[in-house]
């Protein structure tokens, strides 16, 4: 018999994640728009700098930092993208964003400080934030599902430490106009709030334009990663670029718990980064187009759903999600209940379009029948 272990209450308290329970119950010919992944493969150019690096025997430990030559990259990379100028220093390259994310908090959270997320927000936010000790506070959304300086203010306490801004966000596909985040850079600059600024969907975005925080605000931690821009979720590659004083805290996390970033996959992402873009616009497009036949299947059926402005993500209005997602996930439709992503998610689900057009054309006939 096994013995009835002790858990930390750090995991155990922790529930798995509810899209990879509904993943786990789907049948194989199930219609996928549970994904947070473009459904593309990486371009091969990516594939080939890999293969290169893997025969010319660049296997070993890089720096703690990532190579001297993607930070560098990146560096050009902020400027032309993001309008803000960082030392190659100041970028450490990570194990996707998630652990960007990880170290972030582990380096700026004491426990019970308070770090403010939007609800509904990217799950992560609230088990690393947890990880770290900290208290999770939800910061409900405009209409249009975008964080307002408003909403955000009426959350703030002398414990406050970190604010999320993720836009294109994960989960609604809302995207924040320049003066919201303008407004928010001030509010986080009076009380002295460091901002974690997520932009992994930044290249997918169809209306509205991308502001890094960074450009406006210096307390500012920006993560993102080659994974969704270059179809590499399974590489595992991020990076984040904050002010020196806090990539300097950030590092002692991530050279005891990753030492660095695979080497192989860092050269992937050199070539991704320094490479031809065209497999970024390839993507963009298809996703745009795939929006567009989603949202106006949905108006047929009369569904309702604020349109999505970037990202891959549409999060409709619905009844009962939970009950809408089991109904779904019986005809081979496969989704995420709103309330996995914070309780202000409840309501509505999360499809993702990140699917071929046939798949949202069976998925919205299903729709029009269940719900
Ligand atoms: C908003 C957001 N941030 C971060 C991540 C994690 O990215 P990575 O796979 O690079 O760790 C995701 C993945 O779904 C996401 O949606």
């Amino acid at each position: 018999m096994t013995p009835k272990r002790k858990f930390a209450k750090r995991v155990d308290e922790i529930d798995i994640s509810g899209i990879r329970k509904i993943f786990e119950a789907a049948g194989p010919d199930a219609v996928n728009m549970g994904l947070g992944q473009p459904d593309f493969d990486t371009p091969n150019h990516i594939k080939q700098a890999a293969i290169d690096a893997i025969i010319d025997g660049f296997t070993g430990y890089t720096p703690n930092l990532g190579i001297p030559e993607l930070r560098h990259a990146l560096c050009d990379k902020f400027r032309r993208d993001n309008n803000f100028e960082v030392a190659p220093d100041d970028i450490i390259i990570t194990s996707g964003a998630s652990e960007a994310l990880h170290i972030a908090l582990l380096a700026l959270v004491e426990p019970g400080d308070e770090v403010l997320v939007p609800d509904p927000g990217f799950v992560s936010y609230v088990a690393l934030s947890e990880f770290a000790g900290g208290k999770v506070v939800g910061v409900p959304l405009s209409e249009n599902f975008t964080l307002t300086a408003d909403n955000v203010a009426e959350h703030i306490t002398d414990r406050t430490r970190v604010l999320f801004i993720n836009s294109p966000s994960n989960p609604t596909g809302s995207v924040q106009t320049r003066d919201e985040i303008k407004d928010l850079c001030q509010l986080a600059e009076d009380h002295n709030i460091t901002i974690i600024s997520d932009e992994v969907y930044e290249h997918f975005i169809y209306s509205g334009e991308h502001v890094s925080p960074a450009s406006l605000y210096e307390n500012t931690v920006t993560i993102n990663a080659t994974s969704k821009t270059y179809a590499m979720t399974g590489w595992r590659l991020g990076y984040v670029a904050a002010p020196h004083d806090i990539t300097e805290q950030m590092v002692k996390a991530h050279q005891y718990v990753q030492a660095c970033a695979n080497s192989i996959a860092q050269k992937a992402a050199l070539a991704a980064i320094t490479g031809p873009q065209d497999c970024v616009t390839d993507m963009y497009e298809s996703f745009l187009r795939r929006r567009d036949l989603l949202m106006k299947g949905l108006k047929d059926i009369g569904i309702k759903c604020v349109e999505p402005q970037g990202a891959f993500y549409a999060f409709p209005e619905v009844e009962n999600s939970m009950d809408a997602v089991q109904k779904l996930l019986n005809k081979g439709v496969i989704t995420a209940p709103g309330e996995a992503f914070g309780p202000r998610g409840a309501g509505h689900i999360r499809l993702s379009y990140a699917t071929g057009d046939e798949d949202i054309k069976r998925a919205l006939d299903i729709m029009g029948q269940v719900l």
